[in-house]
């Protein structure tokens, strides 16, 4: 198993490239299929979510052809099963993306149920309303989801949570269903809306996405196209945050500013100075971060996934924080290492009380998920002794070259996988 190795005390500085949004690409290599006619995808993240996703595609017929580490090309003509089987949906939830778009394009589609995971318990009942409501029959047998229908119908639906992956799922079955659908309280992701933007660039006729009222005009058969991704909020605002907590001056590259809006609200109230350009942000962070209060909410709120990264620098502002979460239940696992690296920390239901530390100490810990490995990384980076990470395959499945971007802005981080190299970094490093 390999880990990182990290030796903090370095404040990072300089440019960093932003890669595609992992979570739009998923889904969007799903609508790829939809289409008999080759479409082109671009800026998609070398990751290894992406790369089990397209085996998933591969593994029911379409065709799969790399380009290049960000580009593909998909051709769904040849699809001749429509069964995703369990494996897939154990490494990655979003391959459930595929029932709605196979029961979109052939009006049936069996995937495996997803359990929960180390976020929460995650139900997808709004997903299966929502095919219910465009007429599809919708059974769970044998672990896994079967959808049917030989006609989807057009429909008026209102979710009752307000979800990405069910705004999205069910957004790619009425896209092909027979008339229109009118989807309300949807979620107003931006990866929602680089969705519903590919899948009009293929022919669909969807409008309001980026609203919480999405306005679907079902059309019979959609066509090739070429289409980029838009690039990673989440990838962003994790750089973002290695720059406050190092006490450094990032800017970050390729990225739309104004999806970075409450991240970068939050960065303002813990004391940084950001500065905006068209296609930049550069954050720079000078003295001792000061405490906020923060609640996860859907967007255009602070997102979830950005929780565990203001959750470090939290950790080492000046006086008492407090972080409410209010989408997944599970997700302060991570506190509970950084409390081993000298945090102080009271959890309580969803919220979490921090009284912000001076510093960290270097020790060793695990990375309970995704984005809590990242942030974890951050807060090795701000530690002044040696911080080993475990389980970071976890970093590794929506982070492309993390280690390397971070080194390139003057980061001590080595990717390693035995004790003796972890020695010889010690050594290395003094
Ligand atoms: C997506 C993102 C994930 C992010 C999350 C919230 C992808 C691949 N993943 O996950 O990184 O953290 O959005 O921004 O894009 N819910 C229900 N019933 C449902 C569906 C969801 O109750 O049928 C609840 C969930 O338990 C959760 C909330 O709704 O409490 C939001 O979940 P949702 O937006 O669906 O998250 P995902 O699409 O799974």
């Amino acid at each position: 198993m390999e880990q990182y190795v990290i030796k903090g005390g370095n404040p990072l500085v300089g440019e960093v490239e932003i890669s595609g949004a992992k979570n739009a690409a998923l889904a969007i290599l799903a609508a790829a299929i939809m289409t008999d006619e080759t479409v082109l995808i671009e800026n998609l993240p070398d990751v290894n979510d992406i790369n089990v996703m397209l085996e998933a595609i591969g593994g029911i017929g379409a065709t799969v052809q790399r380009v290049d580490r960000h580009r593909v090309k998909i051709n769904g003509s040849t699809i001749t099963d429509f069964n995703i089987e369990y494996d897939f949906i154990k490494k990655i939830r979003a391959s459930y993306y595929l029932l709605g778009a196979l029961l979109g394009k052939y009006g049936r589609a069996e995937v495996a149920l997803p359990g929960g995971c180390n976020i929460g318990s995650r139900p997808i009942d709004q997903h299966l309303k929502g095919f219910r409501a465009l007429g599809a029959e919708v059974d769970i047998e044998h672990g896994k989801i079967v959808a049917e229908s030989d006609h989807l119908r057009g429909t008026h639906l209102y979710f009752d949570v307000v979800s990405v992956g069910a705004t999205i799922n069910v957004m790619m079955a009425a896209a092909m269903a027979d008339g229109l659908t009118i989807m309300e309280n949807v979620a107003k992701e931006p990866h929602v809306v680089d969705v519903a933007n590919f899948l009009n660039s293929i022919g669909a006729n969807i409008r309001g996405a980026g609203t919480d009222v999405i306005k679907i005009r079902g059309v019979k058969s959609l066509h090739k196209s070429e289409y980029s991704i838009i690039p990673d909020q989440i990838e962003a605002g994790t750089f973002m945050f290695a720059a406050a907590v190092t006490k450094g001056d990032v800017t970050v590259l390729n990225v739309i500013p104004k999806h970075l809006d409450a991240t970068i609200s939050k960065l303002h109230d813990i004391g940084c100075e950001i500065e905006e350009f068209d296609d930049a942000v550069r954050v720079v962070a000078k003295g001792r971060l000061r405490c906020t209060q923060v609640k996860t909410l859907p967007y255009p709120g602070y997102p979830t996934d950005m929780q565990p990264q203001i959750g470090v620098a939290l950790a080492l502002a000046k006086g008492t924080s407090t972080i409410t979460e209010s989408i997944f239940e599970n997700r302060f696992k991570y506190l509970d290492e950084l409390a081993r690296m000298g945090a102080v920390i009271k959890v309580e239901g969803n919220s979490a009380t921090i009284e912000g530390v001076e510093k960290f100490s270097g020790t060793r810990i695990s990375a309970p998920d995704l984005r809590a490995g990242a942030a974890l990384c951050i807060a090795g980076l701000a530690t002044d002794g040696v911080t080993i990470i475990d389980d970071i395959e976890y970093i590794q499945r929506g982070y492309e070259k993390f280690e390397e971007k971070l080194r390139s802005l003057g980061g001590v981080i080595e990717r390693v996988a035995s004790e003796k190299e972890i020695q010889k970094f010690i050594l290395k490093v003094g």
